[in-house]
């Protein structure tokens, strides 16, 4: 048969149905374009790979996107999980999402605590709660995927506990705040403990403002927003790892905790369809039908999540100093001189710390007028509640001696009925 086809191919030509070489050439070499695209967006694979049966992984944003495959992956190789979420672990939806999560990967160590973080108050409550716990709770990880970004032309808003902007709050100052206050526990850590804090960042922090000059309403838009926001958690993720290495162990040995930033690449997530729709029924259908080519251009949320399992399973860092930022599954240099600049960090965590504890009794005070209110709104229900019972009991008190009165008056009324009837009797007779 070969051998048939290749005498007719030498003695007459292409068959007619044959398409021309050219034509050949041109589809091969965009299939091949196009092929070649999608495997460089789609990045580095992480090769990595450790057990981590036993230990003790905090994930914040775990529930979509990139963070949701880092949870997979990391719940599938043993680790017990703390999904940071803004809905209480009774929520049907997360309920369902953990359950899910522990069925595929079986694993029943998954956990879900509610923290929301645009709320200072609710980070405190979860990270006190940790931090309280006698003995020290393990912990080898904190993955902080969690983050907001406002679409273009959304306009700027403020968390309704403290009027802090939203980005700031969730992306970088939530952050700042849970790790501030988890600090004892992860230098509590044993030495031989690899504990590890991994922090999501995007190459947009490139692009930010920088920290110190003024970012009021005028100069804000929602892109500047989240890159100052992620340029501040690197310029932090530098500092805190300068303050981990200052604390002086008791068991005089180095500091066993290591912070890594780790840039995803431009992603397929909910977060990412919401930048590009614009969060608009138009930006949807928009996005649908070029759909194709945000496929090709951009990461799959596997591919986006590689990078961060590269910083959680890669074994040759636990060799490493902390402070490094990862891409592509490898170190890269940091683009910006300010992100390494103490005299920027020192600013950044003074004013953080001061804007913390400003809301912090801001909101305190707010609970507590609100506890009051409550109280006070209780303690009036309650007492129009008392009088409405002690009138009832004397409408009830006067009703009845109504009825008694009324009662004795009937009676009064047949007896003096009966005692005419008997004299009428009796004059009768006489
Ligand atoms: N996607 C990209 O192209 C890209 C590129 C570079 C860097 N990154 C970074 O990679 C990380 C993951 O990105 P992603 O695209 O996977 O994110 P995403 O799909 O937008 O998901 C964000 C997560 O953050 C959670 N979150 C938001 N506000 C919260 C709050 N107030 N309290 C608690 N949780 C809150 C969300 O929870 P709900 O589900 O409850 O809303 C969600 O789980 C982020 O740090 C992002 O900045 C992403």
């Amino acid at each position: 048969m070969p051998l048939k086809l290749l005498s007719s191919l030498v003695m007459s030509g292409l068959p007619p149905w044959f398409p021309e070489p050219m034509r050949i050439v041109k589809v091969g070499s965009t299939i091949g374009a196009l092929a070649l695209t999608k495997w460089y967006a789609s990045g580095s694979t992480c090769r990595a790979d450790r057990d981590m049966h036993g230990r003790v992984v905090i994930i914040t944003g775990g529930t979509t996107g990139i963070g949701a495959i880092t949870a997979y992956e990391l719940a599938n190789r043993g680790a017990q999980i703390v999904l940071l979420t803004r809905q209480p672990p009774t929520d049907p939806f997360l309920a369902e999402f953990v359950d899910d999560l522990r069925d595929r990967t079986n694993n029943q160590l998954i956990y879900a605590e509610q923290v929301d973080l645009a709320s200072l108050h609710s980070i405190r409550q979860f990270a006190t709660r940790w931090v309280d716990n006698v003995p020290p709770r393990r912990l080898d990880m904190i993955i902080l995927c969690a983050a907001t970004l406002t679409p273009p032309g959304g306009r700027r808003s403020k968390t309704p506990e403290a009027g802090i902007e939203t980005t700031w709050m969730v992306n970088f100052l939530a952050n700042f705040h849970l790790l501030g206050i988890l600090s004892p526990a992860i230098r509590a850590q044993p030495f031989d403990r690899d504990v590890r804090i991994i922090i999501p960042t995007c190459s947009t922090y490139i692009a930010s403002p920088p920290l110190d000059a003024p970012f009021e309403d005028k100069n804000w838009s929602p892109g500047a927003a989240y890159a100052r926001s992620k340029l501040a958690l690197m310029v932090f993720a530098q500092a805190y790892q300068k303050h981990l290495d200052a604390y002086k162990r008791p068991d005089q040995l180095p500091m066993n905790a290591r912070v890594f930033l780790a840039d995803p690449g431009y992603t397929r997530t909910a977060g990412m369809m919401r930048w590009l729709t614009r969060g608009s029924l138009f930006g949807l259908l928009l996005y649908m039908l070029v759909y194709p080519l945000v496929w090709l251009l951009l990461k799959s949320p596997l591919m986006g999540a590689q990078t961060i399992l590269y910083a959680a399973l890669e074994g040759s860092l636990v060799r490493e100093p902390g402070g490094k930022l990862f891409k592509e599954c490898m170190e890269v240099d940091y683009a910006r001189k300010d992100i390494k600049d103490e005299e920027v960090a020192k600013k950044l965590w003074e004013a953080s710390d001061k804007l913390i504890e400003k809301a912090e009794k801001e909101a305190a005070v707010k609970r507590a007028k609100q506890k009051q209110e409550e109280e006070k709104k209780k303690e009036e229900e309650k007492q129009a509640k008392q009088v409405e019972e002690i009138e009832s009991l004397v409408d009830a008190i006067s009703k009845g001696k109504k009825k008694e009165a009324e009662k004795a008056k009937a009676k009064a009324n047949t007896a003096n009925k009966t005692k005419k009837g008997k004299t009428g009797k009796a004059a009768g007779s006489s």
